[in-house]
Order: structure tokens, then C-alpha cells, then sequence
């Protein structure tokens, strides 16, 4: 009934014969950081950590929502709907929200939650209830719409009702998520492509920091603010230019002062865009290695001109660095905290991620977490 995935436990009890259960998972991305909202390229894979809901109709325009997680209730009703900023529910209620305001008939329903994707560690939890909830109110009430629509509806959720202004990543990589493949998408066409990402000999590892990213929202929409800033500038030579998914670092330097912090917002943008191009080619040759280099100089712009990083996570890549067994390895997501990825030999996994949690507890006297995930399917219905 429930075809490859099973369903979750803690969601028995709320499963009866009118109920949808959907999975909808968390991403990685390989590479390509804070490019999506500067219509750039990403390269993220949805993986084997997911959120999934149990969704049914119920009377009227009540919705009854209950999180297994935070074991808590909560009620409302669709016509008195508004953000709760901070709490599990505002990202379903954001949901309600946005499909109402495009006039999409829906009708009360109940649903409960239950998800193994990390919290706040940069793997796209909240783009995963998002999702999971968009795509089974589609599902409950017939609405059809397309996965493509759902993303951008659940990209908008996260902008009213969280409060971040997010690229289209996250959302879009948990819906078109394919096992076995990244995903190369086109923030400003929403045209994909999947590769099959064979990494030979080496594995992916994500060391979880477990700083919590509680700056994340306010300092991610001042970046996006710096780039649309950044935009301007150029625009005054170069009125063509649309974002920075435009610009040259030729432009850059024809228009901002290099002491100008928008410069450097920028130039890591231009570069990024530039260092997924040739890494896409890199993996199509086969050239992990080359691949893992790149990642390596992602991070150092992350950290010294884009500025999302934070000691722990430039630990992290440091130990990695100086680690024969690990080829490549970087900050993930948004930044301030959650996981490094990191491109490692199979055989030393192990032997890196004991080495390290040791040392992580002697500096900064925190549990270091690690995750060794497997890319899979997108969201889907798994039980109706
Ligand atoms: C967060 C956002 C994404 C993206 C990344 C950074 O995960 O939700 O849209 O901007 O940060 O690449």
C-alpha cells in the first residue's frame, strides 16, 4: 500500500480509510549557494530524509493540524488564516494561505506531521513540510496543479508567512527530487536537467555543526537586499542587466569600489554562477576531484565575501582540508550554522567522522552530528 517508502510510526494513529499520506523530502546542494535568488544555477538533490503529512478532509473551513514532533494541536479556521511566525504551523498555514489567494477552492481539513529531516541544519525542513502539505491539499481537493506551480506557491509561503525571502531551490528540489540524480536548474527559467552523480570511490558526508542558523532570516534578506543593491549600481552603465545572473566581474569593477561590501556580495555571486558551469562539467567527465576543489573555493567565498558562515562551519572545512580522505567540502544552505557537505573516500568515512567529532568537542565543547545520505525520489503520494 505504501509502495518503497514506509510510513512513518508516529502517523499510525491518524491514518483512517479517507486518508492521503505524502512524503516530501530535504535537499543537499552540491553547489552553487545563494544564487538561486539572484536567478542564477543550483545543483541540489532531494535526499532520504523527509517530512511527511497524513492529510483528510474536514467539515467546514476548520483545520485541525498536529505535529507528532512537538506533540502539540492546533486549530483554525481558513477564513481567519495568518502567519505564527516561529511556530511548526505557520508553514502549513502559509500554505492554506497562498492557495486561497489564488483562489483555489479548499475546504477544511485535519492534518498531522511527522519528519527525520534535521531542524535548522541547512537541509530544507521547512521547504519539506511546505511542499508536503501543498502537494496533498492538491491531491485532496483535485486541484491540478503542477509540481512547478506547488514550488512557487510554497516559495511564496515561505516568504509571507516565515518571513524569508528565499530563493526557489529548496521547494524545487523537494518536489523534482530524482533518486540518483542532482538536479542543475535555472533559477530564472526554471528549466532542469538531472545527472546521474556517480562519485566513484568517494561518498557524501554532511558533519552537522548543531549551531542552530537563528540569525539565518533577518541576515538573508539583508543579502538579498545587498545584491539587488549590487544590481542597481550596474544597472546605471548597464541597463540591460536584470540580476546578477547578468553581470560580468568586468561590470563590477566598472561599477562598485572594491571597499564597498556590496562588491564583495556580488563578486561571490558572479563567481559561484560561474564555478557551477564548470563543475557540471567536471562531474559529466567524471572529474570528482576537480569537482571537490571547487567546493573547497565555494566555501572561502561563503565565508570571507558573502559572509554566511561562522566559526564552527570554517572549522569544519578547515579539519576537511587538511584530510588526505576528503576532496572537497564546504558550508550548505543559507549559512550561520546547519551542515558542511563534504566529498569523502568511502573506505576513511568513518575513521574522518571520529576523528573530527573528537577534536569539534575538545574546540568548541559541541556534539558534532553526522549524516550519510542517500539521494532520493521527490515528494509523492505514499498511501491513498
Ligand atoms: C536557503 C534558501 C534557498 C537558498 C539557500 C542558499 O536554503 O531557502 O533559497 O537561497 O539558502 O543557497
Amino acid at each position: 500500500m505504501s509502495g518503497k517508502y514506509t510510513i512513518p510510526g508516529p502517523l499510525q494513529p491518524f491514518i483512517t480509510d479517507k486518508a492521503i499520506i505524502v512524503r516530501s523530502p530535504g535537499r543537499i546542494n552540491l553547489i552553487g549557494e545563494h544564487t538561486d535568488y539572484n536567478e542564477g544555477f543550483v545543483l541540489p538533490a532531494a535526499i532520504d530524509k523527509a517530512v511527511y503529512v497524513v492529510i483528510e478532509k474536514n467539515e467546514g473551513d476548520r483545520i485541525v493540524l498536529h505535529s507528532t514532533d512537538f506533540n502539540e494541536t492546533v486549530e483554525y479556521t481558513l477564513a481567519a488564516i495568518k502567519p505564527v511566525v516561529g511556530h511548526w504551523s505557520t508553514y502549513i498555514l502559509g500554505i492554506a494561505d497562498q492557495l486561497q489567494q489564488r483562489s483555489y477552492s479548499i475546504g477544511g481539513f485535519k492534518l498531522a506531521v511527522y519528519g527525520d529531516v534535521p531542524l535548522g541544519a541547512g537541509l530544507s525542513s521547512s521547504a519539506a513540510i511546505e511542499c508536503a502539505t501543498a502537494f496533498a491539499l492538491n491531491e485532496l481537493f483535485g486541484l491540478g496543479i503542477t509540481r512547478k506551480e506547488l514550488s512557487l506557491i510554497a516559495q511564496k509561503a515561505e516568504h509571507e508567512f516565515a518571513g524569508v525571502k528565499c530563493g526557489i531551490m529548496d521547494q524545487f528540489a523537494s518536489l523534482f527530487g530524482k533518486k540518483n540524480n542532482v538536479i542543475r536548474l535555472d533559477c530564472r527559467s526554471l528549466d532542469y536537467e538531472y545527472f546521474p552523480l556517480e562519485l566513484g570511490q568517494y561518498k557524501l558526508v554532511l558533519l552537522d555543526s548543531q549551531v542552530k542558523h537563528s540569525l539565518a532570516s533577518t541576515e538573508y534578506n539583508v543579502r538579498r537586499s545587498q545584491c539587488e543593491a549590487g544590481v542597481a549600481a550596474i544597472q546605471q552603465q548597464y541597463p540591460a542587466v536584470k540580476s546578477l545572473r547578468d553581470v560580468s566581474r568586468e561590470m563590477i569593477n566598472a561599477c562598485i569600489g572594491p571597499a564597498d561590501i556590496v562588491y564583495r556580495r556580488c563578486k561571490y555571486v558572479v563567481e559561484e554562477n560561474i564555478r557551477l558551469q564548470e563543475g557540471c562539467i567536471d562531474l559529466l567527465n567524471g572529474n570528482v576531484e576537480a569537482f571537490g576543489k571547487k567546493m573547497f573555493a565555494t566555501h572561502e567565498g561563503l565565508s570571507k565575501d558573502y559572509e554566511v558562515s561562522c566559526k564552527e562551519l570554517d572549522y569544519l572545512v578547515e579539519q576537511a582540508q587538511h584530510n588526505s580522505s576528503v576532496i572537497g567540502a564546504r558550508m550548505m544552505g543559507g549559512g550561520f550554522g546547519g551542515c558542511t557537505i563534504n566529498i569523502v573516500q568511502k573506505e576513511a568515512a568513518d575513521a574522518l567522522i571520529e576523528k573530527v567529532t573528537v577534536q569539534y568537542q575538545n574546540v568548541f565543547q559541541k556534539d558534532l552530528k553526522s549524516y550519510t545520505i542517500q539521494i532520493e525520489e521527490g515528494t509523492s503520494v505514499i498511501m491513498k
